[in-house]
């Protein structure tokens, strides 16, 4: 059996450790291992190399992927599937597995249609995959948001300035709730919930009232003020999945604040930080557990699923139950996080 690993879409902190997972199992299985370079591109264009024991040592601790990525779509590439179905053939390759978010995982779900044979593994800082409970990259974005909410807080409160800390969650609000309620922010906004700027100001000034000269506001990229149909963007540029760059609701935030209140405020936008750094234990151990689970699967020949934790367990779940759409962050917490400020 020979197997061809690849990591796409836009990356995060453990990937290595699913990597090293991957390899070092398949090898213990006596299977043979080809990384893919730089994602879906890698297959297309034809960038692979053979990988070891050796290729993996000493990454589990490093960011990012020794792979590389990309955001390359196949399907919008001339000859992309062409390409693809004749490098497997070159290469002798019975087996992809697919490390990444819902692009990536959507490419192996439609590969699928073709005969080639997928298994994914979730990776996506914005934990916004369905059928698995966390993502790979997660923990460690919102460890990296909360040491930011921190200390955002001692300097809100020297200067009595209202910190609004921008998030990336593109469709789902997962950072901001999370880091949120970790961090004590006094207002979470999710992609999930429209807001108004009335409630936002009213928090901020029954906390003044109560003698709490500060706030703390973090806000994911892609929430919106309620009536208002499209998101903050940077620019109108599409990426070959069609997503545009989001920001700039921080900004747009602050100044509001500014204009309606006396108070002063200060905009944040953690951007990519969010996705490199050192991994937390438990994105390490999550991603050594879904790695060596994807080989499991294709050694028992369970294609077009996704290795994914749920409640704890590993388990295999269907693309078709996973792909297309996203797993929004649960309401009910959403409601706990708002007792507090
Ligand atoms: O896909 C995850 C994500 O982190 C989104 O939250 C964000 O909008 C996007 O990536 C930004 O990606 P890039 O700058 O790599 O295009």
């Amino acid at each position: 059996m020979r197997i061809a690993l690849l990591t796409g879409g836009g990356d995060s902190s453990a990937i290595n450790a699913a990597i090293r997972a991957v390899v070092c199992k398949a090898l213990s299985e006596g299977f043979e291992i080809i990384g893919i370079k730089r994602g879906w591109r890698g297959l297309v264009y034809d960038e692979v190399e053979p990988l070891f024991r050796g290729s993996v040592s000493g990454i589990i601790q490093r960011g990012g992927t020794i792979l590389g990525t990309s955001r390359h779509n196949p399907f919008k590439t001339e000859s992309g599937l062409e390409n693809i179905m004749s490098n497997l053939r070159k290469h002798g390759i019975d087996a992809i597995i697919a490390i990444g978010g819902d692009d990536t995982n959507g490419v192996a779900h439609r590969l699928a249609e073709y005969g080639v044979k997928c298994v994914g593994v979730p990776q996506t800082i914005d934990n916004d995959l369905r059928g698995t409970d966390y993502s790979i990259g997660f923990d460690t974005a919102v460890a990296v948001a909360t040491d930011a909410l921190d200390k955002l807080h001692t300097t809100a409160f020297s200067h009595h300035r209202i910190m609004v800390l921008e998030v990336m969650g593109r469709d789902a609000g997962w950072i901001a709730l999370i880091s949120g309620i970790a961090g004590g922010a006094d207002v979470i906004l999710i992609p999930e919930v429209p807001f108004t700027l009335e409630e936002v100001i009213s928090r901020i000034e029954k906390r003044h009232k109560a003698n709490k000269h500060f706030s703390i506001i973090v806000v994911s990229e892609g929430a919106k003020p309620a009536g208002q149909e499209e998101q903050f963007v940077q620019d109108q540029k599409k990426d070959p999945f069609g997503h545009v760059r989001l920001g700039g609701i921080g900004n747009w935030l602050a100044a509001q604040i500014e204009e309606k209140t006396a108070y002063e405020t200060r905009v944040t936008h953690l951007g990519h930080l969010q996705r490199g750094g050192v991994p937390t234990v438990t994105d390490r151990v999550l991603a050594t557990r879904l790695g060596a689970y994807a080989v499991d699967m294709i050694g028992q020949g369970d294609f077009d699923h996704m290795a994914c934790m749920r409640s704890g367990e590993v388990v295999s779940v269907p693309y078709d139950e996973i792909v297309g759409e996203v797993k929004n962050v649960d309401l009910k917490l959403y409601e706990l996080s708002k007792l507090f400020f």
